[in-house]
């Protein structure tokens, strides 16, 4: 009965994500406090894997006046979750979806004159406002109107009926890079289109230009808002640009140990046998794979019981194998942590980021939707 038990308490999901609402609300108010500027937090791509609708409910209770996202879909998600805060998406949206946009009060970016008039007629048809942020490309080399024709593209702007001129943004290139140089030219561009605009009587009401990257190390780029996106979670935007530890990371990656049992010497692991016993060896099975967004790599590391185990061979789809040897106590229903602390030990996303050869924003982004979360405050 005592060990029937012991499953219903540990176990209940093969493997799950828990996100910790405090830490991201602590992470928004650090931003406040550092950049002294309004924040739009950066919730594009599930929250960076972290829950698009409970993270943007959790930021904005801590502060956060806006919300980023890539695209609509991402901004209908949270209309449709009831979410009424302001919403710019900042990549390409289709003309044919503007009229949704304007609909559901998300604005959009344009970096286009073309769109930007598509977007007129298809608002203008049905009396609606579309309100938009300009995209100026000061040396990210990605979407934007260059700074040099920002004044032309402003002016043409304005004539077009429906479309309400919210904002102008820049996106930082090289902010997390030791090297200052390009990214305060890409200020001094923005800073001398914006007093261009305002010699003018154009300068929109809202510009904003910082990253994480930016708003901690390059104050001057503040203007009148911030966009955070990885700093939000509480990790760092580079090794060269870490986070304050200030900053408390919010996501942790577990996992249920399904199997434990012991294979003989010479005995195969896993697809391929790219792991091969070398003795008789305590082997376990967890309840995490690539469909969750766990890398098919040989060579990561897991903690069971507050220990560090090697992760053998290929990673399945589902699940993957782990050696047990150093923990002769571990049980199936066991908790392992792939991701985040157990006991005196830790895993961080930069970790495992290194042994998968990538950054931390792909591990976090990577997290599937399959992946139940599970939030605590
Ligand atoms: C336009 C734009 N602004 C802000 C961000 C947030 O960047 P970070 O996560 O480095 O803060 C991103 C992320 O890629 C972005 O594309």
């Amino acid at each position: 009965m005592e060990d029937t038990f012991r499953f219903m308490k540990t176990g209940y999901y093969s493997t799950w994500l828990e996100i910790d609402l405090g830490a991201i609300k602590n992470n928004i108010q650090k931003i406040q406090e550092i950049s002294n500027h309004s924040v739009m937090a950066v919730v594009k791509a599930n929250a960076y894997g972290h829950g698009i609708i409970e993270v943007s409910k959790a930021v904005q209770e801590a502060g956060a006046a806006w919300l980023a996202v890539a695209r609509l879909e991402e901004a209908l998600t949270l209309r449709e979750a009831g979410n009424q805060g302001k919403i710019l998406v900042m990549g390409y949206t289709s003309p044919q979806q503007a009229l949704t946009a304007s609909l559901h009060d998300i604005s959009l970016a344009v970096y286009d004159l073309d769109i930007a008039l598509a977007y007129s007629q298809v608002v203008t048809k049905e009396n609606a406002i579309l309100k938009v942020h300009v995209k100026i490309d000061t040396g990210m080399g990605r979407l934007g109107v260059f700074p040099e024709a920002g004044v032309e593209f402003f002016e043409k702007l304005h004539t077009f009926p429906g479309i309400y001129v919210e904002g102008i943004f820049t996106h930082f290139a090289r902010a997390d890079e030791p090297q200052l140089g390009e990214t305060v030219r890409q200020i001094e561009r923005f800073d001398q289109l914006l007093s261009d605009l305002s010699r003018r009587g154009i300068r929109p009401e809202l510009a904003h230009a910082s990253n994480s990257a930016g708003l901690l190390y390059f104050p001057k780029g503040g203007y009148d808002m911030v966009r955070a996106g990885i700093i939000t979670y509480g990790l760092n935007p580079s090794a060269e640009a870490p986070v304050p530890d200030t900053f408390l990371p919010a996501l942790s990656l577990k996992a249920t140990l399904t199997s434990v049992k012991m294979l003989p010497k010479g005995h195969g692991v896993g697809y391929n046998h790219r792991y091969t016993t070398q003795a008789v060896e305590r082997i376990g099975v967890i309840g995490v794979g690539y469909a969750d967004g766990f890398r098919r790599r040989l060579g990561g590391i897991a903690l069971v019981r507050g220990k560090r185990v090697p992760i053998l061979g290929t990673i399945c789809m589902d699940q993957c194998m782990i050696q047990l040897d150093s923990v002769p106590e571990a049980e199936i229903g066991d908790e392992v942590v792939l991701i985040g602390a157990q006991e005196a030990e830790m895993i961080s996303v930069d970790e495992l980021a290194s042994i998968w050869g990538t950054i931390n924003y792909e591990v976090v982004c990577a997290m599937a939707a399959r992946v139940p979360r599970i939030y605590k405050d």
